[in-house]
């Protein structure tokens, strides 16, 4: 909201009033699977669009801090291809859609690859191929590397990293898979640490929009004017943003917002307008899917108030 006094801009004002309309939903409910984020307060609603001048408008709750979850997936892609190039990752893991849940338990036939980044098994494996002679290394290159997106120092939420450590199984037989299949190297328990770790890290909704206007913006920072990776790389990862970052409602979220983006079941998500603008979501409760049902209401309402769908 803009103080007494201010002039409000145009596109202030309709970010308060998809806001606060968007706020009247009560559907959806808490991620409980990982019992810390059963914690969350489901009115919690904060709304960020970030330009590529950097300037961040806010509406709600942008300031509260809340673990990245599977929005970590798109940034810690972008670091792989930038460390290993696009060949070496595309080696280890696909670009197709999986028509499945993010937790799906399938390989590709032949390749023993995760079908994409944007699943749990594909980002076990982007994260493992981070930078790094160890897995502190790896997790360091992350944590840098995803605080250059937002442009500031982000943190672990400890408590939140615990209780997935320990009902992680789930993710552990998929790392038990991956290795089987001969995609995923060395200990499956370090590699593990390394993805919850970049699942745990701290965000706002304002991170997010920030976060997602480096993307769009061909990797530079809107904030500090530093080159986080390369604009191929931010090609590549918005391409499979489109089309694997909701998972099995990529095609129905593509089809109402016409936006690259990614989910998280902390109730994050982020969306991009290449070269234009990033979007950034905080809202807990969850559809059956995962994705957050504000998020998803909210990024439909600005996408057609303010004409942003890309087809
Ligand atoms: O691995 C998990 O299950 C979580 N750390 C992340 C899953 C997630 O955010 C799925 N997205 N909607």
């Amino acid at each position: 909201m803009a103080d007494a006094g201010e002039i409000a801009s145009p596109v202030q004002e309709l970010l308060d009033e998809v806001h606060e309309r968007i706020g009247e939903i009560t559907d959806g409910s808490v991620a409980t699977y990982i019992p810390a984020l059963g914690k969350a307060d489901p009115k919690l609603f904060g709304l960020a669009l970030a330009t590529r001048d950097g300037h961040v408008y806010e509406s709600g709750d942008t300031g509260v801090p809340f673990t990245i979850q599977s929005v970590s997936k798109p940034f810690v892609y972008a670091l792989a291809l930038h460390d290993r190039g696009l060949n070496a990752v595309l080696r280890k893991v696909g670009v197709e859609p999986t028509g499945e849940g993010f937790d799906a338990i399938r390989l590709e036939a032949g390749t023993g690859r995760p079908l994409n980044p944007m699943v749990n098994a594909g980002a076990i494996v982007t994260a493992s191929m981070v930078d790094g002679d160890d897995w502190g290394q790896r997790f360091q290159r992350i944590l840098d590397g995803l605080s250059a997106f937002a442009g500031r120092d982000l943190s672990i939420d400890h408590e939140v990293l615990a209780s997935e450590e320990r009902t992680g199984d789930h993710n552990r037989a998929l790392g038990y898979l991956l290795r089987n299949a001969g995609t995923l190297d060395g200990d499956v328990d370090e590699a593990l640490s390394v993805y919850f770790m970049a699942c745990s890290t701290l965000v706002t909704a304002r991170d997010l929009a920030v976060m997602a206007m480096t993307l769009s913006s061909g990797g530079v920072n809107p904030l500090t004017g530093r080159r986080v990776v390369g604009t191929d790389t931010t090609e590549h990862v918005m391409a499979v943003m489109a089309t694997s970052g909701t998972y099995d409602f990529a095609g129905e979220w593509l089809l109402r917002s016409g936006l690259p983006a990614k989910s998280g079941v902390a109730g994050g998500l982020a969306a991009v307008l290449p070269s234009q603008l990033g979007i950034g979501v905080y809202s807990p409760p969850l559809d059956a899917r995962g994705t957050s049902v504000r998020a998803i209401a909210a990024c439909q309402e600005l996408s057609s108030r303010f004409g942003l769908h890309l087809m």
